[in-house]
C-alpha cells in the first residue's frame, strides 16, 4: 500500500514533484514515525522480566523471556529520543515455600542457595547481553521495606481480613488450586499422588488461619480495566483467556502462610506468627525498583511493560492489577505473553534430563547467534521445540550465508577495489519506475526491492509492538533474501569499474545493496547488537548514525545527498557470521540418551 502512495507521490512532475518530495519523501523512507519527535517514543517505558526462582540454574525459557524483554526495550532505546527514557529491570525471586524445600534437601541454608543461583542468573544475563538497568533480589532490605508498605496500604483500605483457609496448595507453583484442578497421578508403586492438572507437580492439602485479601471485590474492575484497554494484554488471545476467567467466580485468595510452616519470606507487619505470600513479596519487586513507596516511583508507573511467560498470566493479569487497584494505583500499561520451550517435544524439566544449558548454547553458537534462533523461532502464540540441528540450519542459512554473504559480495576487495561506499546515479536508477532510455539499468524487480526496504523499519516498529519479533526478523530476512537477488540479478561481479558504461551501474548495485545492509544491521541491533555493531562498523556508520531516528535509507533515490557517499569502508574485514559445523548438535542428543 506504501508503495503505492510513495509511486504515486513520485509520478507527479516537475517543482511540485521535488516539494511533495521535500514534504514526504523523507518521513515516508525515514520511518518518520518512529523517530525522536514521537509522542510515543518522548514518554517513559519501564520494561520488566518476571524475577526468577532460584531453585534450580537458569535454562533457555528462562533467557528467552530475558531476551524478548531485552529486544523490546533495545529496540524502544533506538526509537530515541534519550536511553534515559527507558528502564528495564530483571532479578530473583527467593522467598517462599519452593525455595525453603529446595534448600533443605540441597543441605544448604536459603541464603546459601539464593547467594548461588542468583549469582549465576546474574552471569548468565551479562553474557547473553542482556540489557538491564537493574537487577532486584527480593532478600534485599529495599524490597523488604516496599513490600511491607503495600500491605500497610493494603490492610489501611480494609482489604486484608483474617480467615481459615483450607484447600489445594502447590509447592511448585507457589498457588493455591481449587478441587476442579487437582488430579490423582499414579505413582511407581501403584498408589496414586494429587497433582495440579496444569503443571502436574504435586499438591498437598493446607488447613490454615491466614490474612485473606478481597480479590472477590475486584472482578468488575478488572472486567471495566481490560475491555476498556484491548491492548493491555498481548498477544489477543492472551487477553481474552484472562476475559473468560473473569467471567468465572473469583474467590478471595489467602495472602500470608503461617511462619511455623514458612519461614522464609517477609513477615506480616505486626504479625510476626504470619509470612507474606509469596507472590504478592514477588509482585511487588517492580516497585521496589522504581523506588516505591518513595514518591519517586510515580515518574516510571504505570508505564509499564511487563513480560511475562504464559504460565503465570493469572498472577500478572489478575492478581497482580488487582492489588493496584486495591492500593490505589494504576494496572500495568502492558502485560506481553509468550508461550514456552520443550526440548524434542517435552517439557523441560530436571527429573527428565532433559533441561538445555543457556550458557553451553552461548558459547557453541556466539552470543548473537544464540540470541537470534530464540527471538527468530520462538513464537509467544505457541509453544516452540529446541534442537540443536535446527540452530544450526537457522544460523547457517539466515546469517553467515544469507546475511555475511550480501556483506562480503558488495565489501569484497575484488569488487570493490576503492573500499569506500559508492555513488548512487540517478539515470541507471530514476526515481520514477518505467522510465526507458539508454543509461536506464534498474528493472521492476529493484523498484520492488527499494519498496520492500523503505517500508521494513515501519514494519519492524508495528511487529515489536505486537510483540511478534520473530515477525519482525523474519521481515528483515525476507528483504536480505530479496538484496541477494538483486544483486545475482545485476551480477556485478561481471562489470567492469574501466568501462565508462558499466561503472555507474556497477556503483549504484553496490550503493543499493549497501544502503539495504545498513537499514538491516540498524533493525538487528536488538537482537544482535555485536553482530549488528560489527556490520554497521564495516559499513563505515558512525555511532550517531546508528538510530531508527536517522535512518534515511537511499537519500539519492529520493532525490537527497547521501552522507555515506564516497566515504571509506570501515577496516574489519573478517567473517560476519562463520559458518557452524553441524557436527556442533551433539547437545540436545546428549540429553536424549
Ligand atoms: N518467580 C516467578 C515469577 C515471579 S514474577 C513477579 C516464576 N519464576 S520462574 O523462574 O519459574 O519463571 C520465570 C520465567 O521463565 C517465566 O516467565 C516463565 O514463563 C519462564 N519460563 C520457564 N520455563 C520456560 C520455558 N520452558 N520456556 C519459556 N519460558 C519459560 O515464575
Amino acid at each position: 500500500m506504501l508503495r503505492t502512495s510513495v509511486f504515486r507521490l513520485l509520478g507527479r512532475t516537475g517543482a511540485s514533484r521535488l516539494s511533495l518530495l521535500e514534504d514526504f519523501g523523507p518521513r515516508y523512507y525515514s520511518s518518520g514515525s518512529l523517530s525522536a519527535g514521537d509522542d510515543a517514543c518522548d514518554a517513559r517505558t519501564y520494561f520488566t522480566t518476571p524475577i526468577f526462582y532460584v531453585n534450580a540454574a537458569p535454562h533457555i525459557g528462562h533467557l528467552y523471556s530475558a531476551l524478548l524483554a531485552d529486544a523490546l526495550c533495545r529496540h524502544r532505546r533506538l526509537r530515541g529520543p534519550s536511553t534515559a527514557a527507558t528502564r528495564f529491570s530483571t532479578g530473583t525471586d527467593e522467598h517462599g515455600l519452593k525455595i525453603q524445600q529446595a534448600a533443605a534437601t540441597a543441605g544448604l541454608a536459603p541464603t546459601e542457595l539464593c547467594d548461588r543461583v542468583s549469582e549465576q542468573f546474574q552471569q548468565l544475563f551479562q553474557e547473553a547481553g542482556i540489557s538491564c538497568t537493574d537487577f532486584i533480589r527480593t532478600t534485599e532490605a529495599r524490597h523488604r521495606v516496599a513490600v511491607q508498605h503495600f500491605w500497610g496500604v493494603l490492610k489501611s483500605r480494609g482489604l486484608l481480613y483474617k480467615g481459615v483457609y483450607e484447600g489445594w496448595y502447590c509447592a511448585s507453583d507457589e498457588c493455591f488450586l481449587p478441587e476442579a484442578k487437582v488430579t490423582q497421578q499414579p505413582g511407581p508403586s501403584g498408589d496414586s499422588f494429587p497433582v495440579s492438572l496444569e503443571s502436574g507437580h504435586p499438591v498437598s492439602w493446607t488447613k490454615e488461619e491466614n490474612y485473606i485479601f478481597r480479590l472477590s471485590q475486584f472482578r468488575k474492575p478488572l472486567q471495566r480495566w481490560l475491555r476498556g484497554n484491548p491492548q493491555a494484554i498481548t498477544p489477543e488471545p492472551f487477553h481474552h483467556v484472562v476475559l473468560q476467567w473473569l467471567d468465572e467466580e473469583l474467590p478471595d485468595l489467602s495472602v500470608s502462610r503461617r511462619s511455623s510452616h514458612l519461614h522464609w519470606g517477609i513477615p506480616v507487619p505486626g504479625d510476626d506468627s504470619q509470612t507474606i505470600y509469596v507472590w504478592l513479596d514477588a509482585l511487588v519487586n517492580y516497585l521496589t525498583v522504581i523506588g516505591y513507596p518513595n514518591a519517586e516511583f510515580k515518574s516510571w508507573w504505570p508505564a509499564t511493560s511487563h513480560i511475562i511467560g504464559k504460565d503465570i498470566l493469572k498472577f500478572h493479569a489478575i492478581y497482580w492489577p488487582a492489588f493496584l487497584l486495591g492500593a490505589g494505583m494504576s494496572p500495568p500499561q502492558r502485560i506481553y505473553v509468550h508461550s514456552h520451550w520443550t526440548v524434542c517435544g517435552q517439557k523441560m524439566s530436571k527429573s527428565l534430563g532433559n533441561v538445555v544449558d543457556p550458557r553451553t548454547c552461548l558459547n557453541r553458537y556466539t552470543v548473537d547467534g544464540f540470541r537470534y534462533f530464540l527471538l527468530r523461532q520462538g513464537v509467544p502464540n505457541w509453544d516452540c521445540d529446541y534442537y540443536d540441528e535446527k540452530v544450526v540450519k537457522l544460523l547457517n542459512s539466515e546469517l553467515a550465508d544469507a546475511l555475511g554473504g550480501l556483506l562480503n559480495r558488495c565489501t569484497a576487495k575484488r569488487i570493490n577495489p576503492s573500499e569506500t561506499y559508492p555513488a548512487f546515479c540517478t539515470t541507471c536508477f530514476p526515481s520514477e519506475p518505467g522510465l526507458v532510455g539508454p543509461s536506464v539499468r534498474a528493472q521492476a524487480e529493484d523498484y520492488a526491492l527499494v519498496s520492500a526496504v523503505a517500508t521494513l523499519p515501519k514494519q519492524v516498529a508495528d511487529h515489536y509492538d505486537n510483540f511478534q519479533i520473530y515477525k519482525a526478523l523474519e521481515a528483515v530476512s525476507s528483504c536480505v533474501r530479496q538484496t541477494n537477488g538483486f544483486v545475482q540479478r545485476h551480477a556485478p561481479w561481471k562489470l567492469n569499474w574501466e568501462s565508462p558504461v558499466d561503472a555507474p551501474w556497477l556503483g549504484t548495485v553496490l550503493h543499493v545493496a549497501l544502503e539495504c545492509l545498513r537499514v538491516f544491521g540498524t533493525l538487528l541491533q536488538p537482537v544482535t547488537p555485536s553482530l549488528a555493531d560489527k556490520l554497521l562498523s564495516r559499513l563505515g556508520v558512525s555511532a550517531s548514525e546508528r538510530s531508527l531516528g536517522e535512518l534515511y535509507f537511499l537519500p539519492r533515490f529520493y532525490g537527497h545527498p547521501c552522507p555515506f557517499e564516497g566515504r571509506r569502508l570501515g577496516p574489519e574485514t573478517g567473517l560476519l557470521f562463520p559458518r557452524l559445523d553441524q557436527s556442533r548438535t551433539w547437545l540436545v542428543k546428549a540429553h536424549r540418551t
